[in-house]
């Protein structure tokens, strides 16, 4: 049957609809329909097409879910060669001066005739390619190759959502664009997340993801990694008249419908592009896809020309990096440290390298589960990424530098500070010494967190004096903070006898304190401050807390079987009866009985968790707020939160609680309901 005109409009009509769906989707970011409304029409077109075959374009937006496997990737010849840019290793703004000096020099200016007005845009970290456009029509798409000859990577490229089949406004008859395809970070994060869902290896970083996905040969491969597309040049051309800036090529390529990116800008001199280095290296951790540097361009296509190319590059562009995110160094071992609750956290030790802007030795690796996802090997070239302020994570080895002599990494079956054996329960990732308070790392991790500003409050007793202390055999047990006396503390390293006395006198200060605080200090493993301070209303007293049966223990307010499991067994230790006797005896005291609280606030039997930074209260104000009006502030979010109170930069929690459907105030909203009653 022939398609009728009706039908051939309807599906001319659909295939313009849907493409401009697409693009308010995937290059504005701004969808314009519901995804129903989007893949109601998507299926219009497929069943006309289905039944009318002639109607299916080339570039219709049902082309590109990725067709049959390639045998293998042809070559393509690139008309113009696409080149490679100079990178200005000299990263402070000297490098920029060279450049602009060499351009100036080239184009005979001097001193009077005023600044070169360049380009400064991005230098996105992906994979160059050149798309060919015939009529408007995406005909061919290829990889940059060697630059002179390149691979076909058509039946791939049709599957980003973010690259035109079909040019929009008057495009020229022959328009060959150059771009850079790529992975957002959050694309990458989530695929990564499905991979290990499905058991998958995961990928190591974005870029080569990127690559990876575009180079395949079976496109329905390609079409399930979510890949980007920006516009940053030119190549054939025919006999386009083409806008006499590479900034006002830009704009063409944007009214086309090609993606262009927000971040460019005509620079003037090399004030100009200072400036723009500066903006764009404090913005980079916030941008959602990596970037390596940003590269600056001189603006008139006639100065280019005259500029010409050194060595097969452009005199008239320059790359200027910023310090690599990633590098890759040696791992020399792994060591497992000892947290307070026993957590064994095996922690990489690397060859140091410069990377992010500091030198990094070590790097977490949280756990065995995570070492074995991984597939780190002891003594392999490793990726180590440092981002922002982040802490500097291992991403993977480099496994075709693997020489042979790496080993596998074992947890060890002994706690390596005090030998007591190590255990595992089947439901839990962490592995814990079960020295308890005999193990010395525990012992200085718990003496840490008793002295803590939110427990007893001991100022000045920090990290290098609990190890002297532990190491020095002076203090074994809390209690014994108690009984220490100048003498001892002189005998220390580093200890003058001023800071002596304030020690003394922080301790002596933390003699009296609240039984919710004195529950805390303990350290009982999964009792936060929170839920210290519901057992301290609840029961009033540590007589009654210590000899609660779990099932009593259940009856607190949030209390589960794993909190009220872990009270009642640190109860049953004959130590820890022990070291209470002991700070007993030391002169500690608390002041027992419920603190004040209304049981029916306007919060009464509400859970909050904060996140973010409210416009007027500290984190410590909202708590307050919150507790005096009966509600009670968590730390993390699951399904018996009431509220999240987000600020600003709020993160991940912000993100469980709509996940979990839970409702989000913020400070305003907060109030009013702290007032509402
Ligand atoms: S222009 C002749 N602009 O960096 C000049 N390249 O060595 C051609 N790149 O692999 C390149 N962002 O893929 C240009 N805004 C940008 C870029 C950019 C990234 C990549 C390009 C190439 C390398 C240049």
């Amino acid at each position: 049957m022939i398609a009728s005109v009706q039908v051939f409009e309807r599906a001319a009509q659909l295939r313009r609809e849907l493409e401009a769906h697409n693009y308010a989707y995937y290059v504005l970011d701004a969808p314009t329909v519901p995804d129903a409304e989007y893949d109601r029409l998507f299926r219009e077109l497929e069943v006309l097409e289905r039944e009318f075959p002639e109607l299916a374009t080339p570039d219709s937006p049902t082309q590109r879910v990725g067709g049959a496997p390639m045998s293998g990737l042809a070559p393509v010849r690139h008309a113009v060669p696409m080149l490679s840019i100079r990178t200005e290793t000299d990263t402070t703004n000297g490098g920029v001066v060279a450049f602009d000096t060499r351009v100036r020099n080239a184009l005979g200016l001097g001193p009077a005739d005023g600044p070169v007005e360049y380009l400064g845009e991005l230098k996105f970290d992906g994979l160059a390619i050149s798309l060919r456009y015939e009529h408007g029509m995406l005909v061919r798409a290829a990889t940059r190759g060697d630059g002179e000859t390149g691979e076909d990577v058509t039946h791939n490229v049709r599957t980003i959502r973010q690259i035109p089949l079909r040019l929009s406004g008057r495009p020229p008859a022959l328009l060959e664009v150059r771009g850079e395809i790529y992975m957002r970070r959050d694309d990458f994060e989530r695929l990564n997340a499905r991979q290990e869902q499905a058991g998958e290896k995961l990928f190591i970083n974005p870029r080569n993801t990127a690559a990876g996905a575009v180079r395949q040969l079976d496109p329905r491969i390609a079409a399930k990694r979510p890949l980007s597309f920006y516009a940053y040049g030119l190549g054939e051309s025919g006999d386009w008249s083409l806008p006499p800036t590479q900034s006002e090529l830009l704009d063409a390529f944007a009214a086309f419908g090609l993606p262009v990116c927000e971040h460019r800008v005509v620079a003037a001199g090399v004030e100009g592009l200072c400036e723009f280095h500066d903006r764009i290296a404090a913005l980079r951790d916030s941008l959602p896809y990596d970037i390596d540097g940003v590269v600056y361009k001189v603006n008139r296509f006639d100065l280019q020309r005259e500029l010409g190319f050194v060595t097969r590059e452009p005199r008239w562009a320059v790359a200027h990096k910023y310090p690599a995110q990633e590098e890759i160094t040696e791992l020399l071992g792994i060591e497992v440290q000892v947290g307070r609750t026993g957590a064994l956290t095996p922690v990489a030790r690397l060859k140091p390298v410069f990377v992010g802007g500091v030198t990094v030795t070590n790097a977490t690796l949280h756990n065995e589960g995570e070492i074995l996802r991984k597939g780190v090997l002891i003594g392999d070239q490793v990726i180590v990424r440092r981002a922002g302020d982040v802490i500097p994570e291992v991403v993977g080895p480099v496994v075709e530098r693997r020489t042979g002599s790496e080993r596998i990494f074992v947890m060890p079956t002994r706690c390596p500070v005090c030998a007591s054996h190590v255990e595992k329960a089947e439901d839990e990732v962490v592995a814990r010494c079960t020295g308890g308070l005999f193990c010395p790392a525990q012992r200085k991790q718990a003496l840490l967190h008793f002295a803590g500003r939110r427990a007893m409050d001991i100022e000045g007793l920090g990290d290098k004096l609990v190890d002297q202390l532990v190491e020095a055999g002076i203090v074994k047990t809390p209690a014994d903070l108690y009984k220490l006396g100048v003498l001892a503390l002189a005998n220390l390293q580093r200890m003058a006898e001023k800071s002596a006395a304030n020690l003394l006198a922080a301790i002596e200060k933390s003699r009296h304190t609240t039984l919710a605080r004195f529950i805390f200090a303990l350290g009982i493993r999964n009792v936060g401050e929170a839920t210290a301070k519901d057992l301290a209303r609840h029961f009033g007293s540590l007589d009654v807390l210590m000899d609660a049966t779990p099932e009593q223990l259940l009856e607190v307010r949030d209390v589960g079987p794993v909190v009220a499991q872990s009270i009642a067994g640190f109860f049953a230790e004959a130590h820890n009866r022990e070291v209470i006797e002991q700070l007993r005896a030391a002169g500690v005291t608390w002041e027992e009985g419920a603190p004040a609280v209304p049981a029916t606030g306007s919060a009464s039997g509400k859970v909050f968790v904060l996140t973010g930074t409210l416009p007027t209260m500290s984190r410590d104000e909202a708590k307050a707020l919150i507790e005096a009006h009966g509600g009670k502030v968590s730390g993390s979010v699951s399904k018996k939160t009431d509220y999240v109170v987000a600020g600003a930069e709020a993160g991940s929690k912000l993100a469980k609680a709509e996940e979990l459907g839970v409702a989000v105030l913020d400070e305003d909203g907060l109030r009013r309901l702290l007032e509402q009653g």
